[in-house]
């Protein structure tokens, strides 16, 4: 794979470009270490127009001693978001991960011995002092992050059920640590957008994507300040179909609430070194994203969990076997997810008729592409592709079929 770096020269190579035209928010989970670093900060920069904490904004780094708040990592993340004309992203007020000692050992167990009450004035003090701080500055908050349980098999006896995860949050307080915790987060900051993000709820046909949906609606009887939900996309990088995502976001504008996919990283699998079209596999799957975004008002953008291949927590968790998930490679050369992601932004835009004559001539790179995505030629001549060997091809947006 060739690497290309030309999104840090030429704007209309950044996905970040059109997504801005298009009022998208395309997004990075990043550290604030990024923001010092020379290249990490200029590839963020050009690349995304909007920042996510990817740890520093979690309770046990906030709020690791009881009522001592820590911002230094957030404010310097809101800071380079605000120099470089981006958008912070909140993630995530209450979690049953990163939770610090003093509130549990392990987010689950009740060993400190918390009474509901106890508890409940700990979560209203952590949330409206750091939703507080970040007031104005964090446009969108994940309020609660995880907090189904992964077995929804209810769902076979209950259509309209759900269960939730066994954490301290849950355990002690009850279901209404969510409504409790979205409602002081609006108290906190009236104007910020407030999601429901979590895992395995994308695909229609999984159970816990309906109890997703049956738990989202739920919330809504009741009266809770919610916005938005979050899809997380942690995927493997061929395993996402289009109509099953396209089913459960439809749902959600049923609801009239906005959707976001906001951790997003499709694992390659077994082994170091991919084939092209392994990579044109992984870039269909995100073009499957973007495409849904592009088309949908309501889904209000996208963000991938790690600046490039090098920071990814997939390696993490499961080293040697997934891995290179994400849009930038090892290098920061954008992979061709991230060129797939551009087009599908950059044909809207052309399409939807908002650039002047000249910038639309610029846009228009007059490149034919194969079903495949591959770049075949460059031409002014779209008739020149009917001499082509049979098959479909894409030019300027517009599909060409040769029998
Ligand atoms: C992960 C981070 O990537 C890690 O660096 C951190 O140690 C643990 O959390 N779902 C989420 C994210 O909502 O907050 C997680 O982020 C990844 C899974």
């Amino acid at each position: 794979m060739p690497v290309d770096k030309s999104y840090l020269t030429d704007e209309t190579k950044s996905v970040r470009y059109w997504a801005d035209l298009l009022g998208k928010d395309f997004g990075v989970a990043i550290n604030s270490s990024a923001t010092t670093n020379a290249t990490q900060s200029a590839v963020t920069a050009a690349a995304f127009n909007t920042i996510v904490a990817e740890w520093e904004m979690k309770f046990a780094n906030t709020e690791k001693t009881r009522n001592v708040f820590n911002y230094k990592e957030g404010d310097a993340l809101y800071k380079f978001a605000s120099e470089n004309g981006m958008k912070l992203r909140g993630h995530c007020l209450v979690w049953h991960e990163s939770v610090p000692s003093w509130v549990s050992s392990d987010g689950i167990k009740n060993d400190k011995n918390w009474t509901r009450e106890e508890l409940l004035k700990v979560l209203k003090n952590h949330i409206m002092n750091v939703a507080g701080h970040y007031k104005g500055k964090v446009y969108e908050w994940d309020v609660v992050n995880e907090c189904l349980s992964n077995d929804q098999s209810i769902i076979k006896t209950n259509s309209s059920g759900y269960t939730m995860r066994n954490t301290v949050w849950y355990d002690v307080i009850g279901e209404d640590f969510l409504d409790s915790a979205f409602v002081w987060a609006h108290r906190a900051d009236p104007d910020a957008k407030l999601y429901l993000n979590d895992y395995g709820n994308e695909k229609w046909s999984d159970a816990k994507s309906k109890a997703f949906l049956n738990l989202v609606k739920s919330m809504k009887r009741r009266g809770v300040p919610i916005n938005g939900v979050g899809l997380q996309c942690h995927y493997n990088y061929n395993n996402l179909d289009s109509t099953e995502i396209a089913n459960t976001v439809y749902e959600y504008k049923k609801l009239g609430l906005e959707l976001k996919f906001t951790e997003i990283d499709l694992s390659m699998q077994n082994s170091q070194f991919y084939s092209d079209e392994q990579w044109e596999e992984q870039a269909r799957t995100y073009r499957v994203l973007a495409n849904i975004c592009r088309l949908r008002p309501y889904v209000t953008g996208m963000l991938v969990w790690g600046l490039s291949d090098g920071q990814t927590w997939v390696n993490s968790t499961a080293a040697g076997t997934k891995g290179q998930p994400l849009l930038l490679n090892y290098f920061y050369g954008a992979k061709p997810g991230y060129e797939a992601i551009r087009r599908v932004f950059r044909d809207k835009v052309i399409d939807s008729g908002i650039l002047s004559p000249s910038e639309e001539r610029v846009a228009r790179d007059n490149t034919v592409y194969d079903l495949t995505g591959k770049p075949r030629y460059v031409t002014d001549d779209p008739k020149s592709i009917y001499s082509l060997p049979k098959g479909l091809y894409i030019y300027n947006g517009q599909k060409y079929i040769v029998k």
